[in-house]
């Protein structure tokens, strides 16, 4: 019974969300989500005889005043459609949940020759990267709201939106990156994190290191946050090396690992204890025995830091 109230409140929480927004034209934090989490949107415009066009778009983001900013980067017809009609819709969806919102509104274009443009092209030109120059700016000032809805909300209100989601990554043959990471090498899409309906999944240690054999080729088994977990096997003596930026935790599983450091003592690390090198600290593993070790650092760790090495390992495996 609490089960049925529970998702008929998810629903009703949903659908008043949206009513707020469409009669409060404000963009509520569910959308900004969306917003955020998306890495497409689709804008409708039409030309100067109402023939409609609708585009793709990736990189756009909400800006001050509830505006949404998309760029330009390859538009022309959605440029020189707004330049004659400002009429705009864009819809926005979670493919997975399957429900978002159409943003409806006016649209102007701010080209690279105004002075404004330096200052609002900034958040989509850090999306965008360095090799996508923006042309124009296309600015939406979103004056009313609509929810898309999948029908299933209408006609089987008792499933949830996790529910959903979790079909969906069937229908679509997708899991969440952290799954991937986890498991097999499932395709997965960008910006879709772990939710809370995730199925976790626990793992073996000594499974994962049977299952490869090299040596000083770190493996990610999991990542939490911005950390990588990294199997490791060693074996003979690696290169000394330093990591500007990041602290390196080494705990031994099996074997017995010798760290070797500039100015200070060798500590021996046997299995069952760690050891953290601090960033800027120059340090040499030595494993005189076969070891097995896991890694516990920030995700651009390079294995060899800043010595260029035929053991430096720039793309890992992930097992
Ligand atoms: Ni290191």
């Amino acid at each position: 019974m609490k089960r049925q109230f529970d998702r008929k409140l998810d629903f009703l929480t949903f659908r008043y969300t949206f009513l707020c927004e469409t009669f409060m034209n404000t963009i509520s934090q569910q959308t900004r989500n969306l917003v955020d989490r998306s890495v497409l949107c689709w804008l409708a415009t039409v030309d100067h005889v109402n023939h409609p066009n609708v585009s793709p778009k990736e990189i756009f983001c909400l800006g001050p005043k509830d505006r949404l900013l998309i760029a330009d980067i390859a538009s022309p017809g959605s440029v020189t459609n707004i330049t004659s009609n400002a009429h705009v819709c864009v819809s926005i969806v979670d493919v997975f949940e399957q429900r978002g919102v159409k943003l409806i509104g006016e649209a102007k274009i701010i080209s690279d020759e105004q002075s404004e443009f330096a200052e609002i092209v900034q958040p989509l030109a850090d999306l965008a990267g360095p090799h996508f120059p923006i042309s124009n700016v296309i600015i939406v000032d979103v004056q009313r709201i609509k929810p898309i809805i999948a029908p299933s909300y209408v006609f089987r209100p008792e499933e949830r939106a996790s529910e959903k989601r979790r079909s969906a990554y069937k229908t679509y043959g997708v899991r969440p990156r952290s799954e991937a990471v986890a498991g097999a090498g499932c395709p997965t899409l960008p910006n879709q994190q772990a939710q809370a309906t995730t199925v976790l999944e626990k793992r073996n240690i000594e499974t994962m290191f049977s299952a490869f054999t090299d040596t000083w080729a770190p493996k990610i088994c999991g990542k939490v946050n911005g950390t990588h977990i990294k199997l490791a096997k060693f074996e003979g003596e690696f290169v000394w090396h330093s990591h500007a930026n990041e602290d390196e935790m080494f705990f031994v599983i099996k074997g017995r690992l010798r760290m070797e450091l500039k100015e200070q003592p060798d500590v021996i690390i046997n299995p069952g204890e760690f050891l953290i090198v601090p960033k800027g600290v120059q340090h040499r593993p030595v494993a005189e025995v076969p070891c097995e070790v896991i890694l516990v650092e920030p995700m651009q760790t390079i294995n060899t830091g800043e010595v260029d090495s035929d053991r430096t390992r720039i793309s890992l495996e992930m097992i």
